[in-house]
C-alpha cells in the first residue's frame, strides 16, 4: 500500500511531498534503475554539438538541467533531436562554429551548463553572447571561471565586476595558459579545457585534488589531444583540436543512486538493488564514506561501458556508525553530502564533515540548509564554516521542512522522512526534477508496509 506512505499535494506549482511513516513501519524492497548521469549528459550534448558529424546519446538524463544545455546549444545552431532516454541524435556543427544566438542563453538552475559553456563562448571570435540563469544560479560565483578565461584573453562583462550572471561575452582568439586552480572543481577544469580546444598550443589545468574526470574521458573519446598527469592532478589539452562525433552510453547517476543507498542502509528490513550505476573512481567517494560508516553495500556485475566503469549496487539495512569525511575525499562525494548527512543522523556517534566550504555555493547553501532542516526534525547537527558535525542516533520526528528549491535537499529530506515518526511535509519537492524527475514514483514503488 505504498500510496498511503507517500502522497503529493500540489499548490501553485509547488509540490508538497507528504511522507507518512506507518506505525507498523516500512521497508524498501526491489530493484530499480536511476536516470542517466547528469555530468555525462551535459558533456555528451555539448561535445556532440561542437564535434564534426553525428553523436548518438543513449540513456541521457531527461532532467531540467540537461534540457537547459540542449536549449542553449540549439539556439547556437546545433541540431539536437527531441530528448529521450532511448537515443538522442546530435548533429554537430564543428569546433568554432557556434552561431551567435538571437537571444539570451538561459542555463536555468544549471551551474554546469553555464560554466562549461562559458569556455566555449569566450573562444568564438567575433561573436557576442549573453548568458543567465534562475535566481539560484544568478547568485553563484562565476569569477572562478571568468578569471582564468580573462587570463586567456577573454572579454566578459557582468554584475559585480563580472562575478555574477547575467554575463555578456565578446568571443576572442584565446591564448593557452597553465592554470593552477585554487579549488578542486570539475566545472572550472572543464571550462578551461573547453576554452583550450580553440587556443593554439597547450592549455593545462592543475587542481589541488582530483575532481570528476568525465570531461577528460569524453574529450579523449571524441579525438582531442589530451594528456593527464596523475601525480600533479594536471590535465593538458592541445589546440586547435578536431572532435569527431561518437556514441555515448550514459550510465546511471551515482549521485541519484546515493538516495537509495542511504534509504536502504537506514530503513530496517530494506534490501535494494540499483542497476547500471556509473562507478568512475572520481565519483565513488560516497561508497567509501558509507563503507566507513559500516553500510552493507556490494558492487555486482562490474564492467566498463563506453569508457566509464559501471556496476550494480546492492544495499541492505544495517547499523551505521559515525565517521570523518574530509580532505581529498570531499570532491569525490561533493554532491552526496546532503544525503550522507541524513545517514549520519541515523548513525551511532559523531560524524564530522570538513573541507567542504564549496557546499555553501551550490544550488543552495547546503551546509546551512541541511543543518536547519534536519534540526527541525530533531537531529543534532552543528554548522561548521566548512562542513557539519552530526551527533547521530536521536530519533527524528516528522514536521514541515523546506527544500529551498534545491533538488538534492528535497530528496535527502524525503529519505530522512522514511525513518522519522509521523508525517513529514517537504515544501518545494518539485525541485527533484532538476536531476531526478521520477524520484517520487520510484519512492512509492520501493516502499513496503
Ligand atoms: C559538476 C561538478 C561539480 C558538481 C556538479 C556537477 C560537473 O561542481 O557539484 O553537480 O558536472 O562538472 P564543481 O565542479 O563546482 O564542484
Amino acid at each position: 500500500m505504498p500510496a498511503a506512505v507517500v502522497t503529493i499535494n500540489i499548490t501553485e506549482n509547488q509540490h508538497h511531498l507528504l511522507i507518512q511513516k506507518p506505525v507498523s513501519g516500512l521497508s524498501l524492497q526491489g530493484h530499480l534503475k536511476v536516470p542517466g548521469d547528469k555530468s555525462i549528459s551535459h558533456r555528451a550534448l555539448m561535445l556532440g554539438a561542437i564535434a564534426q558529424g553525428e553523436t548518438q546519446i543513449q540513456g541521457l538524463l531527461l532532467g531540467e538541467d540537461p534540457r537547459s544545455t540542449a536549449m542553449c546549444f540549439r539556439a547556437m545552431g546545433a541540431q539536437i533531436s527531441e530528448l529521450n532516454t532511448e537515443q538522442v541524435i546530435v548533429k554537430g556543427i564543428g569546433l568554432g562554429q557556434l552561431q551567435e544566438p538571437m537571444d539570451v542563453l538561459d542555463a536555468g538552475n544549471s551551474g554546469t551548463t553555464l560554466r562549461l559553456m562559458l569556455g566555449l563562448l569566450a573562444s568564438h571570435p567575433e561573436r557576442f553572447f549573453t548568458v543567465t540563469g534562475d535566481s539560484s544560479l544568478r547568485s553563484r560565483p562565476m569569477s572562478r571561471v571568468v578569471q582564468p578565461l580573462q587570463q586567456m584573453g577573454a572579454k566578459i562583462w557582468g554584475r559585480q565586476g563580472a562575478t555574477l550572471a547575467p554575463l555578456a561575452i565578446q568571443g576572442q582568439q584565446l591564448q593557452p595558459i597553465h592554470y593552477h586552480s585554487p579549488i578542486a572543481s570539475a566545472q572550472v577544469k572543464s571550462c578551461i579545457l573547453l576554452a583550450g580546444l580553440m587556443a593554439e598550443g597547450r592549455t593545462t589545468v592543475t587542481e589541488p585534488a582530483l575532481s570528476r574526470d568525465h570531461s577528460e574521458r569524453m574529450l579523449k573519446a571524441f579525438g582531442a589531444q589530451l594528456s593527464v598527469d596523475p601525480d600533479t592532478n594536471s590535465v593538458t589539452v592541445t589546440g586547435p583540436a578536431q572532435l569527431q562525433g561518437q556514441t555515448v552510453i550514459v550510465p546511471g547517476d551515482i549521485s541519484s543512486a546515493a538516495f537509495w543507498l542511504v534509504a536502504g542502509a537506514i530503513v530496517p528490513g530494506s534490501e535494494v538493488l540499483i542497476e547500471n550505476i556509473g562507478v568512475n573512481p572520481t565519483r565513488t567517494g560516497v561508497l567509501e564514506a558509507l563503507a566507513m560508516m559500516g553500510a552493507d553495500i556490494e558492487l555486482e556485475n562490474q564492467r566498463v561501458v563506453a569508457g566509464e566503469p559501471v556496476a550494480d549496487l546492492r544495499v541492505r539495512h544495517g547499523r551505521l556508525k559515525g565517521c570523518k569525511i574530509t580532505g581529498n575525499l570531499i570532491p569525490r562525494l561533493i554532491d552526496e553530502i546532503p544525503i550522507l548527512a541524513v545517514a549520519a543522523a541515523f548513525a551511532e556517534g559523531t560524524t564530522l564533515i570538513q573541507d567542504a566550504a564549496e557546499l555553501r555555493v551550490k544550488e543552495s547553501d547546503r551546509i546551512a540548509v541541511m543543518a536547519s532542516q534536519l534540526n527541525r526534525m530533531g537531529a543534532r547537527v552543528t554548522e561548521l564554516p566548512d562542513g557539519l558535525e552530526i551527533i547521530g542516533g536521536t530519533p527524528l520526528v516528522g514536521t514541515e521542512v523546506d527544500s529551498h528549491t534545491d533538488h538534492r535537499i528535497a530528496m535527502s529530506l524525503a529519505i530522512a522522512a522514511l525513518n522519522a515518526t509521523g508525517t513529514t511535509t517537504i515544501k518545494g519537492a518539485e525541485a527533484a526534477a532538476i536531476s531526478y524527475p521520477d524520484f517520487t514514483t520510484t519512492l512509492q514503488q520501493l516502499c513496503r508496509q
